[in-house]
């Protein structure tokens, strides 16, 4: 049976609350991935506890590197990067995250036996022919033809270097690419979409390696050489702007609240969800910015106010806000007019097909959608949205962002919700609930 949540009642006045999200997940990832490539010790603040950095943790543990841990405060201790120990046998089982299976599959070289790579059953479900693909042409060897996991990955000690465009806009394929290349002989180009670009930022301000990056018409260019070692290095990991938003969307379409959301990192290329409520009428304030090795780190300030306008989505905007579409959509569903977004077949590709999803919820609120040329999505918003019937939410393949936005569809908009598979917001963040109940909401 999983564990079930009852919401009953809307979230009341919380004015003037200051809070901290936990540590944004991509950068801790990475911290425990880039870390473990390097020579000698390398120890992070205010690294995210969750699922899928502990899925990451106890993988590269099993590959011999030691990892001390205390609360937040991290200590890798690296052995270069042909340091791994492969033992025979080995599984490394990323559980839900798919940013660590596919970024460490690419770290998986000068192996002597197969190593098994898996997941559980959402990520066993998700595309790995993205990053199987480049790394195939590096000389990373892959059992049969599964694009699926579990995969099973042999890597040879020198890997030849490549020419790659990445065409799906994905920060996880790029990131496999330029890990891949650190090991190769010689200097990988690769032509990508924008993405989320924490891999590059860490490479070039944290572990110092010469890469260059320039920005082309509709694409970033990026080449990487070959190197033989990069030192331990120490790296503060701000709050995550993903987690951020489900308490931006909360304050929004809650009645005379605001809320001060200190130190979340807004580096331009995750902040999309700030630029496109604000051009829906939002007025997020984004104030005390500091740049630390790279990122940018800010305080937020949000008031509530349901007198948001539809918007038409430019595309551009997309990649900048991949995992907080399913709070836009939540949003578009009390805003007056019709708003449209297009191209995001990648929202289906997630921990669940979140584009269905999306649709799915709003159609049980009432909300008239229609899905457009199968990536797309048009909403009817009703700005008088007040929900009273009994809702249920199961079966979502326990993906942590469709129980949070269910959840605050709950608070913020009234019915009577039961909202199952309640602990798997400790995927992304582990705090959520606690957070909410120091704001007042009564969650059963
Ligand atoms: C991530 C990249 C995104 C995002 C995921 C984290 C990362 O995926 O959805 O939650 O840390 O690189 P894609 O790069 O596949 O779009």
């Amino acid at each position: 049976m999983s564990k079930v949540v009852l919401i009953k009642n809307k979230i009341e006045n919380f004015k003037k609350k200051s809070i901290n999200v936990d540590g944004d997940k991509s950068l801790s990832i990475r911290f425990i991935l880039l870390s473990s490539l390097s020579k000698g010790k390398s120890i992070a603040s205010n690294l995210l506890r969750s699922g899928d950095v502990n899925s990451t943790i106890n993988s590269i543990k099993k590959l011999g590197i030691k990892i001390k841990i205390k609360n937040d405060h991290c200590e890798v201790n690296g052995k270069g990067l042909f340091g791994f120990n492969y033992k025979k046998d080995l599984v490394l089982d990323l559980e839900n995250s798919g940013t660590s299976a596919r970024l460490i599959t690419s770290m998986l070289s000068n192996t002597n036996n197969w190593v098994k790579v898996t997941g559980d059953k959402s990520l066993r479900k998700r595309d790995m022919s993205r990053i199987i693909k480049p790394l195939k042409s590096f000389g990373i060897k892959f059992k049969n033809n599964r694009s699926k996991l579990p995969i099973f990955v042999k890597g040879s000690k020198e890997l030849k270097p490549i020419k790659y465009t990445e065409s799906l806009g994905s920060a996880q394929c790029k990131s496999a690419v330029m890990i891949a290349a650190l090991k190769a002989n010689g200097k990988t180009k690769l032509k990508c979409l924008p993405s989320r670009n924490h891999t590059e930022l860490m490479f070039k301000n944290v572990l110092k390696i010469p890469i260059k990056l320039k920005k082309e018409k509709n694409f970033d260019m990026i080449e990487v050489d070959g190197m033989n070692e990069f030192k331990g290095f120490n790296y503060k990991i701000p709050g995550d702007i993903s987690s951020a938003s489900f308490f931006i969307v909360l304050t929004l379409l809650s009645n005379k609240n605001s809320l001060i959301i200190k130190n979340v990192n807004v580096n331009s290329s995750r902040t999309g969800i700030i630029k496109i409520l604000n051009m829906m009428g939002a007025q997020i304030k984004v104030f005390n910015k500091k740049s630390y090795k790279g990122e940018l780190t800010a305080d937020l300030f949000i008031r509530s106010n349901k007198k948001l306008k539809a918007i038409n989505l430019n595309p551009k905007f997309n990649s900048s806000a991949i995992d907080e579409f399913l709070l836009i959509f939540l949003v578009a569903s009390i805003c007056d007019g019709i708003s449209t977004f297009k191209n995001l077949s990648e929202l289906n590709k997630k921990e669940s097909k979140r584009l269905n999803w999306g649709i799915k919820i709003l159609k049980m609120m009432n909300i008239k959608v229609k899905k457009i040329k199968n990536d797309g999505l048009k909403i009817w918003g009703n700005p008088n949205l007040e929900l009273k019937k009994s809702f249920e939410i199961k079966k979502f393949l326990k993906d942590h962002r469709v129980f949070m936005v269910s959840t605050i569809a709950a608070l913020t908009l009234g019915g009577q919700w039961k909202i199952h598979d309640a602990t798997c917001f400790k995927t992304s963040f582990p705090k959520y609930l606690k957070i909410l109940d120091t704001l007042g909401a009564k969650i059963k």
